[in-house]
């Protein structure tokens, strides 16, 4: 089966759309889905585009890697079924950057809504080779991966993602975001935490609020969106044109329309996203994490959530989900 086969039979039980629609290039009131390493595959993209996100991202994507081998093409690359996607590099040097968003550009064609910069990933590993959050601290290189991104891949919206600062309490986002608006950027996405706090504390929506305060293209609020109350309250409480949903979307796709899905429709958006990563050629070990976020709050949660640790294919899972089916509902 084709993914679009498998949303065709399968989203409408789940409450989730069976076809998909292209974006419409405006970020004005839309709920994205983030970029998210070791997640945001081809098949979270589709669950999340069913659940009615605006647009999806790309896990974020080496440009040394796109250079350098094959294996990163498969992060670039979408499903027939996307109508488009988010592309996301990360890097230091303007050179790949310029060089990645021509050869994506160039693969990707109209499937490319935009390419955006990570600017705010605070993993050591990254940072240390001066990628995602160190560019905070070097607005000169950062703004000329920007113009670099935009000479290799003209006409395509070239995008930031940031975060308040690198360093606990030295919030460098408005300034910053003013830097990349001069270079070209077309909006700024901000997650209100330090890159040291990485995922602990909360977000603060008052450094989006500055960074609005500051440019005049649109930005993107991201940070403890875990709801989509908590989406509609940082649209009208940041002054972000659109909002960006990570972790909110773990077992919930339907925090993008607001829907609360009965235990039966978690169940059905389960096996849908098992056939969905099987049809997009993804590992199904990663519905293994899948099962634990669908399953939350069910009745024995953790039986279900130990039984697909030992799954290894999709009809293991499917079998895992049948037995929830009987058990639970
Ligand atoms: C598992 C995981 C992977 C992530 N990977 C990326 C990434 O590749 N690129 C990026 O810009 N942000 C990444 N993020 C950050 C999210 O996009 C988002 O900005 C952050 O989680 C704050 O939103 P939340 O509090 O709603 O989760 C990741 C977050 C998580 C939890």
């Amino acid at each position: 089966m084709t993914a679009a086969e498998v949303l065709a039979a399968h989203a409408p039980a789940a409450n989730l759309a069976p076809e998909l629609s292209a974006w419409d290039g405006e970020l004005a009131g839309k709920l994205l889905m983030a970029p998210m390493a070791g997640v945001s595959d081809a098949a979270y993209r589709l669950m999340a585009r069913a659940g009615g996100a605006a647009l999806a991202y790309s896990e974020m994507v080496s440009c040394a890697g796109l250079h350098y081998g094959e294996k990163s093409w498969e992060l670039v690359d979408p499903d027939p079924a996307e109508p488009d996607i988010a592309v996301q590099l990360f890097g230091s040097k303007p050179e790949l950057f310029r060089e990645s968003a021509e050869r994506v550009a160039a693969r990707l064609g109209e499937k490319l809504a935009l390419i955006d910069i990570n600017m705010a990933c605070p993993v050591p590993k990254v940072t240390k080779k001066g990628e995602g959050s160190a560019l905070l601290e070097k607005p000169a290189l950062a703004a000329n991966i920007v113009r670099a991104c935009r000479e290799g891949a003209p006409g395509v919206p070239v995008t930031v993602k940031i975060r308040r600062g690198r360093y606990m309490g030295q919030e460098v986002a408005p300034e910053f975001a003013r830097a990349m608006e001069d270079a070209g950027a077309a909006a700024v996405a901000v997650h209100g935490r330090f890159a040291t706090q990485m995922y602990h504390g909360e977000a603060d929506w008052g450094a989006v609020s500055r960074v609005a305060d500051a440019v005049s293209v649109p930005v993107i609020a991201s940070g403890d969106v875990l709801s989509h109350d908590a989406a509609l309250r940082a649209l009208s409480e940041t002054g972000a044109s659109a909002v960006m949903v990570a972790r909110g979307t773990y077992g919930n796709p339907w925090v993008f329309s607001g829907h609360e899905p009965s235990a039966a429709e978690k169940v059905a958006a389960f096996e849908c996203h098992v056939r969905l990563l099987e049809a997009t050629g993804a590992h199904l070990k990663r519905a293994r994490s899948l099962a634990g976020w669908y399953f939350k709050g069910m009745p024995d949660a953790a039986r279900w959530r130990n039984a697909a640790m030992s799954c290894v294919t999709a009809e293991e899972f499917l079998s895992v989900a049948a037995e929830v089916r009987a058990h639970v509902l």
